[in-house]
């Protein structure tokens, strides 16, 4: 048959296979707060320095941090692109409208968006299980609350940010029914200032453990000067206070950003919906206090190891609303779809869920 002995016709001289090997796969990545924030950014940052160095030369990687979810994500995402970056992380809740429009503009440049739910051919969305690490977080804040009465400093009040608190308390109430919370909302990622003021009005209104979802250690000083517990979240913050540290719930971006990385040197990038959590190694609740009972760091494990294998799920009912009403019946486990649309507080949070 002739056919063997034809040139293979996919390989014109001037294709662009035929460009220098060398050629690195530039990524650039976006911030919303300072790297230094020991929280949310810092993790992503971590993330970033671990493929640089796992990739060595075949990737180069820059960052912008402190970029305002407002047009200047935009100007900053066109010029990552004007530099060559063929991959942009866009590493906020807010890009997303930024995101979708100059992805549309760009079509050559691949986009990552956390934690938007906006997909496109060439934008990705992607998160982590942020609320398994809360509910963990929980069940050392329902052992150490002597008030019975723990308190979550809130940020942006998106689905995200409001699972989040849900789950926290339900961790906590799975130790101890009768807790109640308190919610504060600061309504930015990143505003120290306004961080611990939120946290010394939950203070003051009974709380003495605290978690929050935003993206300093802002929180957790507050406690530390005012002799409360609280948790760091994002990122290990337990040096910033090693008196009130009860244990921090860690991200681990670094296994999607792998994944990300090898499927576009292999010509395998695809958008999708990534949610990744304890299970994929993406979530962790570390270095629980030494003062936190023997017995609850054992839940705290039995907890971690049904989530990786599946047989625990933090939303499986009987769930009610603090209205009273239940949202997910006895027995239930919430799909994704549930998940990702929690606009209401449980039973116990004081208050209503901002509209
Ligand atoms: N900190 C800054 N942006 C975000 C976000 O989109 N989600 C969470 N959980 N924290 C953030």
């Amino acid at each position: 048959c002739g056919k063997k002995d034809e040139a293979p016709a996919a390989a014109p001289a001037a294709a662009p296979a035929a460009a220098p090997a060398a050629d690195k796969l530039k990524i650039g990545f976006m911030y919303v707060s300072p790297i230094g924030d020991g929280g949310w950014t810092f993790q992503h940052e971590l993330a970033r320095k671990a493929i640089q160095e796992k990739f060595g030369d075949k990737i180069e990687t820059s960052m912008v941090e402190s970029v305002p979810e407002s047009a200047d994500a935009e100007r900053v995402m066109r010029d990552m692109a004007g530099q060559g970056n063929k991959l942009v992380f866009a590493t906020s809740f807010g890009y997303q409208e930024f995101v979708q429009k100059t992805a549309a503009d760009l079509k050559d440049v691949k986009f990552e968006h956390a934690t938007g739910y906006k997909t496109a051919d060439n934008v990705a969305v992607y998160d982590s299980k942020t609320f398994e690490g809360a509910y963990l977080a929980g069940i050392v804040a329902g052992a150490m609350t002597k008030t019975k009465t723990v308190g979550v400093v809130a940020s942006v009040p998106i689905p995200e940010v409001v699972r989040n608190i849900n789950s926290f308390v339900l961790g906590a109430q799975s130790v101890d029914p009768s807790i109640k919370a308190k919610v504060v909302w600061v309504n930015e990622w990143f505003a120290p200032p306004k961080e611990s003021e939120a946290a010394t009005s939950l203070i003051n209104g009974g709380v003495d453990v605290m978690y929050q979802n935003t993206n300093s250690p802002a929180v957790l000083k507050t406690a530390e000067e005012r002799g409360v517990r609280a948790f760091g979240k994002d990122g290990d913050m337990s040096a910033f206070a090693p008196k009130a540290h009860l244990g921090s719930a860690v991200i681990n971006w670094t296994p999607y950003y792998t994944k990300v990385v090898e499927d576009t040197l292999a010509g395998k990038w695809q958008t999708g919906n990534f949610w990744w959590g304890v299970k994929e190694g993406a979530m962790d609740l570390v270095k629980i206090a030494d003062d936190v009972p023997q017995e609850i760091k054992d839940k705290v494990e039995k907890a971690k190891a049904g989530l990786k294998d599946g047989s625990f799920a933090v939303w499986t009912g009987p769930i009610k609303n603090n209205a009273g009403k239940e949202v997910l019946e006895s027995g239930k486990v919430a799909d994704d779809g549930f998940l990702r649309g929690i606009n209401f507080y449980v039973n116990g949070i004081e208050g209503s869920v901002p509209g």
